[in-house]
């Protein structure tokens, strides 16, 4: 008998969701405006404190696009980005025909690494070749260490963006995250630390530019009685409905976070005893929100590697994943200029992201782990 299915992350309703989706459909706020818009985004702005302003939108990438856009990013503009992402922190340069620049990944936290956005900048500076802005991924709930990359930007007059996809909920000294940069944006797919089945949020310190992108994302309608256009729009306001969903979800973002430290915590002690295996390290610089647990494999101790874990996990039922491949070697990334690459590398031959959903029962993890250490000890390198 197959055995029930685990996956990776899947969204963990409240309950408290239902009262704001009932509302809505009860006083018909169904489409692209109504209170529980204008209550997430403004509980999201009090949530993150810091006098940010939101704008919630149908994706995360939608937002990521809206922000290039409102940077004045345009058709053959370089863009840096962490190279160890989601291609939707990508995508959106390409929507505006400008250029990315991958940036690899610091040793310890496996996020954008300052002393190679400081080369890049020297080297770019000196050929007027520098980019018009700077994305740092926060990959898989750890922060990046942002106040070095920021202080490189604002030396260098390059724009600084936060994608806080996966890190809602993570810290970066004592801040939350998505506050640390100009703007930032938040995704609410399904598998991310809350959801709204699908979404997305812009964070900006700047209420007008949200003002414009809040147009733009409208399908740029000018305030007039008429339809006037002045300049091209996008379909990309989420819906009342859904941002009911998003209002339940943010009252229990704290404990999501707890529940997904815990199950990273659980990982981490029961595998403990197994020479070249550990959890990702918890950067001294904040909280990692824990979106995913990934397990780091170190090949000079252990004969088995992701793949092979992927394979016995699936023989189980189980969904597990290695670490996202490297924007610089996706065949669509080509030809584009990369800075750095092998500790990027280096984590995604090493790396397994495995079950971190925030309802994961002990029952489910015990099962996760006596998968993977009966993989461990059979396929050992013999000592
Ligand atoms: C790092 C990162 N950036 C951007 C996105 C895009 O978000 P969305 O799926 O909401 O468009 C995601 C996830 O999906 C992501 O993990």
């Amino acid at each position: 008998m197959t055995r029930r299915r685990l996956y990776l992350s899947v969204p963990h309703m409240s309950g408290l969701e239902d009262d704001y989706v009932a509302e809505a459909f009860s006083s018909n706020w169904l489409s692209t405006v109504g209170p529980n818009l204008d209550g997430f985004e403004r509980e999201m702005s009090e949530r993150l404190g810091h006098g940010v302003h939101a704008l919630a939108v149908s994706s995360g990438t939608a937002a990521l696009h809206l922000v290039l856009r409102s940077l004045g990013v345009s058709a053959g503009d370089r863009v840096a980005v962490s190279t160890l992402t989601f291609a939707g922190s990508v995508y959106p340069i390409l929507y505006l025909g400008a250029v990315p620049v991958f940036i690899d990944s610091d040793k310890a936290s496996a996020n954008i690494d300052p002393a190679l956005v400081a080369e890049y900048f020297r080297d770019a500076a000196k050929r007027n070749a520098l980019p018009r802005a700077l994305i740092a991924v926060h990959l898989y709930g750890q922060h990046a260490d942002i106040d070095a990359v920021a202080a490189l930007c604002e030396d260098y007059g390059v724009a600084l963006v936060e994608d806080a996809a996966e890190s809602l909920g993570a810290t970066y000294k004592g801040r939350e995250t998505a506050t640390t940069a100009q703007m930032s944006i938040l995704s609410f797919n399904g598998n991310k630390m809350i959801t709204t089945t699908g979404g997305g949020m812009v964070i900006a310190k700047d209420a007008e530019l949200i003002a414009r992108m809040r147009k733009w994302a409208n399908q740029s309608r000018e305030p007039s009685v008429e339809y006037l256009h002045n300049e091209v729009g996008y379909n990309y306001r989420l819906s009342n409905v859904l941002a009911g969903i998003g209002r339940g979800q943010l009252r229990v973002l704290d404990d999501r976070v707890t529940a997904r430290r815990a199950v990273a915590t659980r990982y981490a002690e029961a595998l403990a005893d197994i020479p070249g295996v550990r959890l990702q390290d918890e950067a001294p610089w904040g909280t990692h929100s824990r979106w995913l647990s990934v397990l780091m494999l170190d090949p000079s101790e252990l004969a088995v590697g992701p793949r092979e874990l992927i394979r016995d996990l699936e023989r189980d039922n189980i969904e597990s994943r290695p670490v996202w491949r490297p924007m610089h070697t996706q065949p669509l990334f080509s030809d584009a200029q990369s800075v750095g690459g092998s500790v990027a590398e280096r984590f995604y031959e090493c790396g397994l992201c495995l079950p971190s959903s925030s309802s994961l029962t002990e029952d489910d993890q015990t099962r996760v782990i006596g998968i993977l250490r009966t993989s461990f000890m059979t396929l050992a390198v013999p000592r």
